[in-house]
């Protein structure tokens, strides 16, 4: 006699259907994403707040000088997928583990999608469309490239 819940039966094992596989992949995904993200981010934080002045180089001229770069481009766009793919499929397992009314799920599982692919392309557009030069700044605020231009 014991005032313990009853406990409900455990997953079915993970099964070699197609929603099995995916879930797979989403695991593996986790592990290799947060490996990557780990040197990412301890490179980011380093150059932007270990080297040099620190946190006090941080202004315009800083960071158009590195988005006028193509490395720190497609560095920081490799930062920013998995960063956001990461989140959202972590996101994802805690929706679906949470949620328990369909509508609720349902609405959940959407706006994250939508949150996801809206701060993707948004994130993206920023650091391929950034102008370091714009017309009719101040020149003390700007890269010294902007000089020669
Ligand atoms: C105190 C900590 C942090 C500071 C001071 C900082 C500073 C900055 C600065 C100045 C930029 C502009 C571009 C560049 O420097 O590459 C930037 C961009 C970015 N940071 Fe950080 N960061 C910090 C932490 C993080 C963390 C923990 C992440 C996690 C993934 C992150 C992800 C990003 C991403 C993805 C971009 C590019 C955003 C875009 O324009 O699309 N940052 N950060």
């Amino acid at each position: 006699m014991s005032n313990a819940p009853d406990l409900k039966a455990p997953k079915k094992a993970i099964s070699h259907s197609t929603l099995g596989r995916a879930r797979r992949w989403s695991w593996m995904f986790q592990r290799i994403s947060g490996v990557i993200l780990i040197l990412l981010i301890a490179i980011h934080l380093t150059m932007n707040l270990v080297m040099g002045d620190g946190i006090n180089q941080i202004d315009f001229a800083f960071v158009a000088g590195k988005l006028a770069n193509p490395f720190w481009q497609w560095f920081d766009f490799l930062m920013l997928v998995l960063a956001m793919l990461h989140g959202a499929n972590g996101m994802r397992m805690i929706i679906d583990d949470y949620a328990r009314k369909p509508w609720m799920h349902a609405t959940l599982q959407w706006a994250l999608r939508i949150a996801t692919v809206v701060i993707i392309v948004l994130g993206t557009l920023v650091l391929f469309t950034f102008d370091p030069c714009p017309a009719g700044s101040d020149p003390s605020l700007l890269p010294s490239f902007c000089e020669d231009i």
